[in-house]
């Protein structure tokens, strides 16, 4: 009775919990398998994967912050054909919801490994991510994700090939309006947007009088950022209609419980997990017992129930 209290529904899917892994910080499982059973999360959301195998950005990638994370990783992964044959079986095997975050040069690039994904047998793959938000790359990624414009002609060529896949639109906190983007990704036929992802930030070498990353710039996660994500989930919320997954900077499950507060239906842990694996494991059960001890049986009682006086909308919304 206590597990179905967590359940959700995210589109067509039904979760058993609000708590999945954010793509980039959880690969595609393999190192987690060891210290939890993957099935017991909301969703496992791999790396961002793309059609061929990338080699990402030179090192130095990682660079830890006052309260945070800098990465220039570059979307190194494997490809698409091998994430297939090679990872997701294993996932398959573990019992794991499954969700591909999904990056691409091109627009073709997006809807080609859809294609791919949704041609699988129903139940290996439950969705897509689209990554219109890594900061790191020359092409791809950010280059989508800041005109609403771009997202929602990207989101309707891919949901036009989802089939049975639910399609999510992973938003970036460096579009000017991260609302505008929201509804252009709605508007496209996403069926949920999680945000935020990474903040362009720069981390310095002070010997060499350069930047730490070959690229100049990483993206900045961790706590540093949680009560900015906050702040905007709780204004994407306020102005779409469909889920906000919440990612940010959550460490703990009171963290995960504000932005659920602020009406996201589902979160992401990310940064979280290099400094605990099983932070994820922990979040589900600290929610249960929060909610337990307030005698709250389901948890679609507590979701967007912030009480707030008047109404606080994002300034440019409607401009
Ligand atoms: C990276 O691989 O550079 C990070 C991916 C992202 O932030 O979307």
């Amino acid at each position: 009775e206590r597990r179905d209290a967590l359940e959700i529904s995210l589109g067509r899917m039904r979760l058993k919990n609000p708590v999945m892994l954010a793509s980039g910080t959880c690969g595609y499982g393999r190192e987690l398998r060891d210290w939890f059973d993957l099935s017991s999360l909301g969703a496992i959301v791999v790396k961002g994967t793309t059609l061929a195998p990338r080699a990402g950005n030179p090192p130095p990638r990682l660079v830890e912050t006052a309260a945070g994370l800098l990465n220039s990783v570059g979307l190194q992964n494997p490809g698409i054909q091998h994430f297939i044959e090679l990872e997701l079986p294993e996932l398959v095997e573990a019992g794991a919801t499954v969700v591909v975050n999904v990056a691409g040069d091109t627009e073709e690039e997006y809807v080609e490994i859809t294609r791919r994904l949704a041609s699988l047998p129903a139940g290996t793959v439950a969705g897509v991510e689209l990554n219109v938000s890594c900061p790191n790359v020359e092409k791809g990624g950010l280059q989508f994700g800041t005109q609403p414009q771009d997202v929602f002609d990207l989101t309707r060529r891919v949901v036009a090939v989802a089939a049975h896949l639910e399609v999510w639109v992973k938003l970036s906190p460096n579009a000017p309006d991260i609302v505008a983007v929201a509804r252009a990704a709605e508007a496209g036929g996403a069926s949920a947007v999680s945000l935020v992802n990474t903040f362009r930030g720069l981390a310095i070498d002070l010997d060499a009088r350069r930047p730490v990353f070959a690229r100049t710039f990483g993206g900045l996660s961790g706590p540093a950022i949680k009560p900015l994500a906050l702040r905007m989930v709780w204004e994407v919320t306020r102005r779409v209609g469909i889920p906000v997954i919440g990612v940010g900077g959550i460490l703990t499950a009171e963290d995960a419980l504000e932005f659920l507060l602020c009406g996201a239906r589902a979160v992401q842990i990310g940064t979280a997990q290099f400094r605990d694996p099983e932070a994820s494991v922990r979040v589900i059960e600290g929610i249960e017992a929060w909610l337990s001890a307030r005698g709250i049986r389901k948890i679609g009682e507590w979701i967007g129930s912030l009480r707030v006086k008047g109404e606080q909308l994002y300034p440019q919304a409607d401009a």
